[in-house]
């Protein structure tokens, strides 16, 4: 039986400006699944949009809509965003949608009828202007944080989730599970910052705003973000509905991704629901970093947006992903920056990955008017070079395995650059001036245009586009030859096959014009 492999993003709030930091968590994703399908893996992958709450009640308000109409427009526009980023999803959820919400009103209700949900007062300080609530902790010397205003307490009835009755359980369940919560280092900051504090009960319903899912039995009384958003992983599976099918096939998820700063409600909320509901646990949450811009989380509000369908219009597609996920550590912040990205995409893309193919398809061309020759191999690197290739299909694998990308990228750019340099230390060019030395530059050819083939399928999951024109210029059009398995043998490639020369794959790029332009643009 083919092994299932669930795995997630967060669900977005709805927004017409996602920058490229939101992207980060998709595009890891989408790579990530692709990856796993390519290890012959029955791959389920579910993003969405979070639609409900008081900020969007209000902005539709503004806007003279309703907050339905008002998310159904931008939700069409992510969409559109993640096809752009050719984000391969199979289930897009929609807090809106009425599957998720029957679906969250059988969980209130189940969790209510086992006295783990329970009515009681909510007090916290609002701030009218910002019309947002604070906890004591979050106020400065006693104001808004957000504009220094004055703030009243407000008091209004809620229901609470007893999380505070799962504690043991839950620290028994993290120290039984050491990988839980990745990259390891966010572990320890959600024991002290969580653990140690001791949980607190949480208000899990309002009364003061109507866009939300209405707590069946208490009509005015609408469920209050956490159940809301984290139900949806098991809700897309159908889970409380008529057909659990997919949520029997799928659940519990192999890995949740998202950024840092929702890891907690993700390692202590969900698994506390889940434990209350009396369901499998998921096997790990991934906390990314952030990718800042001036030492600060990119954000709308602080006006550094990043527009990634700009950058992919500008870059196109493959530059864009590969360089969010070679550029950063996955679990560390990471800087963004254009001259960075510029950099990448000449030195990695051109001159690495995009010279090694075009210089390939073109000595095949000239010296064996386009048909690869036999693997003759007879060059003094051969050895090395195969010794690499396995050693680098097996390394990307485990870093992939471990959510490592940037280190599998690496892995795979340090093998693209020995086959450069294999070409340098041989001299195609030299060799094809002496006639005995004929099977010799024919061996040459064949082990550079299978190196090329190894890569097109490690760089696959990352790059949706580049492989596909390796292949059409190599002529690589055997479905066996464009495996995971096949790469995990050298000298798969067939004698013969005819090869095309076609376009660069990635243009250079003059830095110091781009930034200019860069810079007028915005
Ligand atoms: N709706 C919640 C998630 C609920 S999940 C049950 C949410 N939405 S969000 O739109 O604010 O964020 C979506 C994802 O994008 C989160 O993982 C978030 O942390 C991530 N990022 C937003 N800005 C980011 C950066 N600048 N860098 C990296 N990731 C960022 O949170």
């Amino acid at each position: 039986m083919e092994d299932k492999f669930y795995l997630t993003t967060p669900i977005y709030y709805p927004s017409d400006r996602l920058h490229i930091g939101h992207s980060y968590t998709t595009v890891a994703a989408d790579t990530l699944a692709r990856y796993k399908k390519l290890r012959g893996y029955d791959v389920m992958f579910v993003t969405g949009t979070d639609d409900h709450g008081q900020k969007i009640e209000r902005v539709a308000a503004k806007n003279g809509k309703t907050p339905q109409k008002y998310v159904d427009e931008i939700v069409d526009g992510i969409k559109e965003l993640w096809r752009l980023m050719e984000i391969d999803y199979d289930i897009f959820i929609r807090t809106s949608d009425d599957y998720h919400i029957k679906g969250v009103q059988k969980i209130f209700r189940l969790l209510y009828e086992k006295g783990d949900i329970y009515k009681s007062v909510y007090e916290d300080w609002y701030c009218t202007e910002c019309e947002t609530f604070f906890t004591e902790r979050q106020l400065v010397d006693g104001k808004c944080p957000d504009c220094s205003r004055g703030v009243e307490k407000v008091k209004e009835e809620s229901y609470f989730f007893r999380i505070s009755k799962y504690q043991k359980r839950l620290e028994r369940f993290w120290d039984e599970n050491p990988d839980f919560i990745l990259p390891l280092s966010r572990k320890n900051e959600m024991v002290n910052n969580f653990l140690k504090p001791g949980l607190e009960d949480l208000c899990v319903s309002r009364t003061s705003f109507t866009w939300g899912i209405p707590v069946d039995f208490d009509p005015g009384h609408v469920v209050y973000v956490w159940i809301d958003a984290l139900s949806n992983y098991i809700t897309a599976l159908g889970y409380g509905g008529s057909d659990e099918t997919l949520f029997r096939k799928y659940w519990p998820a192999d890995i949740h991704l998202m950024a840092k700063e929702i890891v907690r409600f993700h390692a202590v909320i969900w698994p506390i629901m889940l434990m209350a509901l009396d369901l499998p646990l998921p096997k790990g949450v991934f906390g990314h970093g952030w990718i800042t811009i001036d030492d600060s989380k990119m954000s709308k509000s602080k006006g550094n947006v990043v527009d990634p369908k700009t950058l992919v219009e500008r870059y196109g597609l493959d530059a864009v992903r590969y360089f969010i996920l070679r550029e950063f550590s996955f679990g560390q912040d990471g800087a963004f920056s254009n001259e960075a990205l510029l950099n990448r995409i000449n030195s990695d893309l051109a001159n690495d990955l995009g010279n090694l193919l075009s210089r390939t398809v073109g000595m095949i061309d000239k010296y064996f008017g386009g048909a690869l020759p036999e693997d003759q191999r007879s060059s003094p690197f051969d050895g090395q070079i195969e010794e690499m290739a396995g050693v680098t299909v097996s390394r990307t694998a485990e870093f992939m395995d471990k959510y490592m990308f940037h280190d599998a990228l690496a892995v795979i750019w340090k093998f693209i650059r020995r086959l450069n340099k294999y070409a340098d230390e041989n001299e195609p060019w030299a060799l094809v001036k002496d006639e005995s030395k004929k099977a010799e530059l024919a061996g040459v050819m064949y082990v550079l245009a299978e190196g090329l083939r190894i890569v097109s399928m490690l760089i696959s999951p990352f790059m949706p586009r580049t492989p596909g024109h390796i292949w059409r210029q190599l002529g690589i059009n055997d479905e066996n030859s464009r495996s995971w398995t096949s790469i995990e043998t050298f000298g798969v490639l067939h004698k013969n096959i005819r090869i095309t020369k076609g376009d660069i794959l990635f243009p250079r790029i003059d830095i110091k014009k781009e930034l200019a332009l860069i810079s007028e643009l915005s």
